[in-house]
């Protein structure tokens, strides 16, 4: 088990580190693993929250990942999906050595002595021995927010940016691999989910971009405005993202949150 440390310091190119596919031609100039305090991290992992659409089809799109080279999976107490993880890594055959995990600790496990029982249930649904990365800070609900950045309004997102899109036309790529090649670039591993077999191969293929067009992006938030894309209201009820309605989770209201008792304990469903 690793804890998640603040930040991504050094990147390294090696993939030979973790046997990581190497037929990926335009991904080979862009870091594939990153280092960070002694764990090799895979630069492209596979996103396995399902939102609305539940857990269903999740054994699939992971098996499906994993046969087409993905060998980071992110998951989460919280996405109610460890145990299908579990299940589909092992019935996929390949080495547990072979696949980096990471989940992270549910939103109601945050008391400090309740942690390693949380960490003792990811790791039975899971079916593993040990996972590469436990992140701590899931949902971090009735704590102070992260970011008092307003939730999109009108704006197009990324995907749809014109001048990711003008970008992206230049290299004769998507804007969703200009945009994940830019985070890699940067030195962020992404863990994009799609259940869509042709993008996650593309979500994989990743490119270096020019410097001028790193800098473009870079600087669109500034020129444009920060957004956040990500707006829970819906789910939760409340702006976890905003001090001054942010409230402890027994505060807020029931029938927002897809939640289950289990051995007294409830789980939210939500990223
Ligand atoms: N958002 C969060 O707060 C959060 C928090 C913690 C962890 N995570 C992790 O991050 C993963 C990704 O989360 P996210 O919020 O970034 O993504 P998301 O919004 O949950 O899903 C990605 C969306 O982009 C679409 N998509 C994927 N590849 C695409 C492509 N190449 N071109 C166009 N559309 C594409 C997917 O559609 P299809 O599936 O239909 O292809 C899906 O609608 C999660 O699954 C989870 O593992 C997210």
């Amino acid at each position: 088990m690793f804890i998640f440390p603040a930040s991504i310091t050094q990147t390294i190119h090696d993939p030979a580190k973790l046997n990581l596919p190497m037929n990926i031609s335009s991904f080979q100039s862009l870091p594939t693993i990153f280092e960070v305090g002694g764990v090799s991290i895979p630069a492209v992992g596979f996103g396995t929250f399902q939102g609305d659409n539940g857990n269903s089809k999740v054994k699939d799109v992971v098996l499906t990942a994993l046969r087409n080279g993905y060998r980071h999976i992110d998951t989460a107490a919280a996405y109610g999906n460890e145990k299908e993880v579990g299940e589909t890594i092992k019935e996929s055959g390949l080495p547990r050595s072979e696949i980096f995990v990471t989940t992270k600790l549910a939103q109601t496990w945050h008391d400090p002595e309740d942690v390693e029982e949380a960490l003792d249930r990811s790791l039975r649904d899971l079916q593993l021995d040990y996972e590469n990365i436990h992140l701590t800070g899931h949902q971090p609900l009735g704590g102070k927010p992260v970011a008092a950045v307003n939730p999109n309004a009108n704006r197009p997102g990324p995907l749809s940016d014109p001048n990711i899109a003008e970008i992206a036309s230049a290299y004769g790529k998507s804007p969703a691999q200009v945009l994940l090649s830019w985070a890699v670039q940067r030195g962020t591993s992404v863990v994009p989910k799609t259940v869509n077999a042709h993008r996650m191969i593309k979500n994989r293929d990743l490119f270096r971009l020019k410097d001028e067009h790193m800098e473009e992006i870079n600087s669109l938030a500034e020129k444009k405005g920060a957004l956040r894309f990500l707006d829970p209201r819906d789910h939760i009820g409340f702006d976890i993202f905003r001090e001054d309605v942010d409230e402890p989770v027994e505060g807020t209201k029931k029938g927002f949150f897809s939640s289950f008792e289990e051995e007294g304990r409830k789980h939210q469903h939500y990223f």
